[in-house]
C-alpha cells in the first residue's frame, strides 16, 4: 500500500477525517476530506462529528477545531506548525493592552491563541471581518487584533478607526511593492489579487482584495486569463486545477526564489499525518475553561457569517 491508502484505511478504521488548508501541499490537498481556508475549515470542524480530526494546517485552527470539537481528538501532525501573527501576541501582553482600552470591544482575527480568543467578543477571518466589524454599532469603539494589515485595511474600508494590535504574518507583510510594480510593467495583461494580510503599499496596488477563497473565486470567474497572485504558493495548485487555461504568477518573497511558503504550514507531511493518526499522537489539549471561554466568540462569528451567507 502507498501512503495515501495507508492514510485512507487508517482514517476510516478510526472514523477520522483530514482537514486541510490551502496552504498545504498538493498531495495533502488532493488527500484530505475538505480542503478550506480559514472559516471554511472551522464551518466544517462545526459539523463535523469525526471521533478524530487530523488538522493539515496551523496549531491556532486545530485549537479552533478542538473548541468546536471538545469530546473528539484533534492531531496536529506536528505541534511546531505555529504562526506569526498568533505568537505575535502572547495573552499576557494582550491582557494589558486591553487594560488600557476598558470601553473597546475586541474583534480577533481567528489566528490568534485560544487563550487570547477568551479575551474577545468575536472572531473574524479575512473572509468575513467586515461585516463582523459592522455588526457593532458605528460608534462602538474596537480593538482589532493581532493582525495590523487586515485591521488596517478593515479600517478603510469601513471608515472606522479601530485600535489596532502590532502584529503582521510575515509569509504576506515581506511582499514588496516594489517588485509587484515591475510584475505589473512586465505584464499589463495581468490582474494583481491580494490577501489582506499583505502591506498597505501591496493592497493599493491590488486589483481585488480578498481572502484565500474570495481570491480563488474571484480568479476563477474572471474573464481575464492572467493574475499576478500575492499570497502564499500553496493557493496555486486548487486555482490551476480550476482555471487550467489561465495563467498565475506568485509574488515572489525574494529574489532567489518564485514562491512563498508559509514555513509553519509547509511543516505538515503526509509522511507526519500517517504517523499521528496511527500513534493517535499530537493531540491538541485546551483546558475546561479556555474551551468555554474561546468558543463563545467563535460561535458568534458562526452566527453572523450563516446570517450574511458568507462561505
Ligand atoms: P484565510 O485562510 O482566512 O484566507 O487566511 C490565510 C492565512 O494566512 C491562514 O493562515
Ligand atoms: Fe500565519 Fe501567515 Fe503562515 Fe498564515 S501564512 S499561518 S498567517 S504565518
Amino acid at each position: 500500500m502507498n501512503l495515501v491508502e495507508k492514510i485512507n484505511k487508517l482514517k476510516k478504521e478510526k472514523k477520522a477525517i483530514v482537514l486541510a488548508h490551502y496552504y498545504q501541499t498538493a498531495d495533502i490537498q488532493d488527500m484530505a476530506d475538505f480542503v478550506g481556508d480559514s472559516l471554511a475549515l472551522a464551518q466544517k470542524a462545526k459539523e463535523s462529528d469525526a471521533e478524530i480530526i487530523v488538522f493539515a494546517g496551523v496549531h491556532f485552527m486545530a485549537e479552533t477545531a478542538k473548541a468546536l470539537n471538545p469530546n473528539s481528538k484533534v492531531l496536529l501532525p506536528d505541534l511546531e506548525a505555529g504562526c506569526s501573527l498568533a505568537e505575535s501576541a502572547p495573552a499576557d501582553k494582550f491582557r494589558e493592552f486591553k487594560n488600557q482600552y476598558p470601553d473597546h470591544k475586541v474583534v480577533s482575527y481567528i489566528n490568534c491563541t485560544a487563550e487570547l480568543k477568551t479575551m474577545t467578543d468575536v472572531v473574524c477571518t479575512s473572509s468575513n471581518a467586515l461585516q463582523i466589524v459592522e455588526s457593532f454599532d458605528k460608534d462602538q469603539k474596537i480593538i482589532f487584533a493581532p493582525d495590523k494589515n487586515l485591521g488596517g485595511y478593515i479600517n478603510k474600508i469601513s471608515g472606522r478607526e479601530m485600535v489596532l494590535w502590532d502584529g503582521t504574518c510575515e509569509v504576506h507583510d515581506i511582499l514588496e511593492a516594489e517588485r509587484i510594480v515591475q510584475m505589473k510593467i512586465d505584464n499589463p495583461d495581468a490582474l494583481l489579487v491580494a490577501h489582506p494580510e499583505c502591506a498597505p503599499p501591496v493592497l493599493e496596488l491590488a486589483d481585488y482584495v480578498g481572502s484565500t477563497s474570495g481570491i480563488l473565486n474571484f480568479t476563477l470567474t474572471s474573464d481575464v486569463k492572467k493574475f499576478i497572485v500575492a499570497t502564499e504558493s500553496g493557493i496555486l495548485h486548487k486555482m490551476r486545477n480550476d482555471s487550467p487555461d489561465k495563467e498565475f504568477m506568485i509574488v515572489p518573497s525574494d529574489e532567489t526564489c518564485s514562491c512563498n511558503d508559509c514555513p509553519y504550514m509547509k511543516l505538515i507531511t503526509m509522511e507526519k499525518i500517517y504517523d499521528c493518526l496511527l500513534n493517535e499522537s499530537n493531540q491538541i489539549e485546551l483546558s475546561d475553561d479556555v474551551i468555554t471561554k474561546s468558543l463563545a466568540p467563535i460561535e458568534r462569528m458562526l452566527e453572523i457569517s450563516k446570517k450574511n451567507n458568507i462561505i
